[in-house]
């Protein structure tokens, strides 16, 4: 079996030092590495320390929320996929449906983004998911397909980037699709779209303890992006005991 992902999405919660402490804690849960791939996508602020913290643990890996596309420059407030390499950061967070929503970025952009983190060797965990309006309108697969066309150019392949569906009406709801509806997508993902059919599939929105392992136990799906669950460690650590 191929080992799980399981990737925590923080977005703007956690000092430095609340996200060191998350990782010390993390650290003495008596788990069997082997079997899980862990991400933690912090804030910017914590990536340097969690990295130091991290140093000679290879059982997680850290990754970013975001990042612009390019090396250096008069961008007041962005962030460089160098300056994520120097803190340590090997995964990113590229289109969640936040950054979509709230900073208006594009299947375009998003697209420009996983190819500049990919020439870093960042992997990207690149978002999609439809609206609940989508979703009434029966158009998930339709907009599905367009934002993987758009999103996912040819520099990404099956072992250098990840996908995460996320519906949007699931994402900090407490809602989430049924899990035959789930596999129905991700088997949509994985199958129906050309050129896609090896990809890992992540499932986020709304995951926690309650429901993380029937999740994790379709066959479609390779792993969890986690939000609010993801926050607090004793939380975090049962949905990693499966
Ligand atoms: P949630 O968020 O688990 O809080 O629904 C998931 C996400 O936004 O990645």
């Amino acid at each position: 079996m191929i080992k799980p992902v399981v990737a925590a999405n923080w977005k703007m919660y956690k000092t430095i030092e609340e996200s060191v402490s998350f990782v010390e804690k993390l650290k003495k849960k008596p788990l069997d590495w082997d079997e899980v791939h862990i991400i933690l996508c912090a804030p910017y602020t914590s990536l340097f320390e969690m990295g130091n913290s991290l140093r000679g643990d290879s059982f997680v890996s850290l990754g970013a929320q975001n990042l612009y596309w390019e090396q250096e420059g008069a961008f007041t407030g962005e962030i460089s996929v160098g300056m994520l390499k120097a803190c340590g950061v090997e995964w990113v967070i590229v289109g969640h449906s936040e950054r979509r929503t709230i900073f208006n970025e594009t299947n375009n952009e998003v697209s420009i983004k996983a190819t500049n983190s990919l020439k870093n060797n960042i992997h990207p965990i690149i978002c999609v998911g439809e609206t609940l309006q989508q979703k009434k309108n029966n158009q998930t697969k339709e907009i599905l397909s367009k934002q993987i066309r758009e999103s996912i150019n040819d520099d990404s392949n099956n072992n250098n980037t990840i996908i995460a569906y996320e519906p949007i009406w699931a994402i900090g709801s407490g809602l989430t699709p049924s899990f035959n509806e789930i596999d129905e997508i991700h088997n949509f993902i994985k199958n129906e779209i050309r050129g896609y059919e090896n990809y890992k599939i992540l499932y986020g929105g709304s995951v926690k303890s309650a429901n993380s392992k029937e999740i994790l136990n379709l066959d479609s799906v390779d792993g969890l992006l986690i939000g609010r669950a993801s926050l607090n460690v004793t939380e975090f650590n049962k949905i990693l005991s499966f």
